[in-house]
């Protein structure tokens, strides 16, 4: 196997250093990347170039890594690449929930394959295993934690107890975090990997865009303290659901309780848990992201390309997925509201729950820490379909006068 790396940072160089040492039979052929010149050490003698070419051009090259990121020029290399006959290795979960679609079924009549195991969960071997153990199973609930940068921030909010924007900025020195957040702190990191996984477990393209989202940036260190009092933890989740022949999806902020395997998953560790109508539940657990943790993941991708045993990859059936309304699914609710410390508010937060039949687990409220006035009543409420939830959430809002701040989670 004789492959052409595009691409040569982070995950570039940790994929060089592991192929250099297993000695695997695969050779790095050539090397492109816009600063190519500045890590010339690293590359010690591999012919490298800022022209695409060099390695689109070379017939004698099988396979492209492309681990360049972003979307334009990546996804010129990749459509380029499996034109020229070439397979494709690439990390790329922005390029895949983006174009992914037309990509598979351009290698699809070219008969060339595309892998893509570091695209979803960093080390974690989600793909081959769906793709080769669970390939007739009927997966009926995915629950995952795959973004490692917003756990990593929930994790240590909850044990520095640090406001949100003092994490956020400790993680950004120390590279976990990008100087623009938004990707991760957002959710659409989680979103383009949730995507790409429905897409695995179902055999049809989920499109992103479609997937609701909500992301961490409304969790405050008061929802973490209030979540352990409970012994619960925040968690930024994906969750897919198959229920009554619908597919529905979203990635949002959750209170997850202590018997529930993604509690224990801290810092910037993964994990990606699914229940198989055959064969009941599994847990995967690892790093996320990294240097060597992704690099593996891409170096096991070319393994899995020169064992030829390729035709274990999933087939897409060439249609998109319908995606259910997750309004119509069910869920127990945390609220935690702001309000004004007078007689009458809850009476009337009460009266509103039970108008639009959302049944009470607890209240409390903590007069103790009351502020100017102001004290944070925290609702939990019993399973029930999220639409009666936000119906509820909307005549609360109108509550101006009493009810000063809201943030409400799903508690799994
Ligand atoms: N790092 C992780 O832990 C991780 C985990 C999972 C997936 N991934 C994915 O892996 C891919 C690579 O990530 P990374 O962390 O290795 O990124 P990185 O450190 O920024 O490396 C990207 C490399 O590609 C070069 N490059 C970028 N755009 C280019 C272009 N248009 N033409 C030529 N060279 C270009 C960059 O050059 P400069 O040095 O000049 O910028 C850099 O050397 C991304 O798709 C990412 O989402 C990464």
């Amino acid at each position: 196997m004789r492959i052409g790396i595009f691409g040569f940072g982070t995950v570039g160089q940790g994929l060089l250093q592991i192929l250099r040492e297993k000695k695997s039979g695969i050779e790095v052929a050539a090397v492109v990347d816009r600063s190519f010149q500045r890590k010339s050490e690293l590359l010690r003698g591999i012919k490298a170039s800022a022209d695409k070419d060099l390695i689109l051009k070379d017939s004698s090259i099988d396979t492209v890594v492309e681990l360049m990121g972003g979307i334009d020029d990546a996804l010129y290399v990749v459509r380029t690449a499996l034109d020229n006959g070439k397979n494709v290795v690439t990390a790329n979960k922005a390029l895949l929930a983006e174009h992914g679609y037309s990509l598979f079924q351009l290698a699809e009549r070219n008969g060339r394959i595309i892998c893509y195991e570091a695209a979803i969960a960093g080390a974690i071997p989600i793909v081959r295993n769906i793709e080769a153990v669970f390939r007739n199973e009927r997966i009926t609930r995915l629950m995952g934690i795959v973004n490692g940068t917003t756990n990593y921030i929930l994790t240590r909010m909850r044990k520095d107890r640090m406001p949100y924007g003092d994490v956020l900025e400790a993680a950004q020195k120390s590279g976990l975090a990008e100087a623009d957040p938004t990707l991760d702190v957002g959710g659409y990191d989680a979103q383009q990997k949730l995507a790409l996984l429905v897409s695995l477990v179902t055999g049809k393209w989920v499109e992103a865009k479609n997937i609701q989202v909500r992301g961490i940036t409304e969790v405050t260190q008061q929802d973490m303290q209030w979540a352990e009092r409970f012994a619960n933890r925040i968690r930024l989740v994906a969750e897919y659901d198959f229920i009554d022949n619908q597919h529905f999806m979203h990635v949002t902020p959750a209170l997850v309780s202590e018997k529930n395997v993604l509690y224990d998953i801290e810092y910037e560790n993964n994990a990606i848990l699914f229940h198989g109508e055959y064969s009941g539940e599994h847990l995967f657990m690892g790093k996320g992201a990294g240097k060597f943790p992704t690099a593996f993941s891409v170096y096991s991708d070319l393994l899995h390309l020169q064992s030829e045993n390729t035709k274990l990859r999933l087939e897409y059936d060439g249609s998109y997925l319908a995606i259910g309304d997750i309004a119509q699914t069910s869920s127990a609710f945390y609220l935690r509201l702001r309000v004004k410390d007078q007689p009458g508010v809850l009476a009337a937060i009460a009266q509103i729950l039970g108008n639009c039949a959302l049944s009470i687990a607890s209240v409390h409220q903590d007069h103790s820490a009351a502020i100017q006035g102001e004290v944070d009543v925290v609702i939990h409420t019993h399973a029930a379909k999220r639409s009666a939830f936000y119906t509820a959430l909307q005549e609360i809002q109108k509550l101006k006068s009493i009810v000063l701040h809201q943030i409400y989670l799903p508690v799994l």
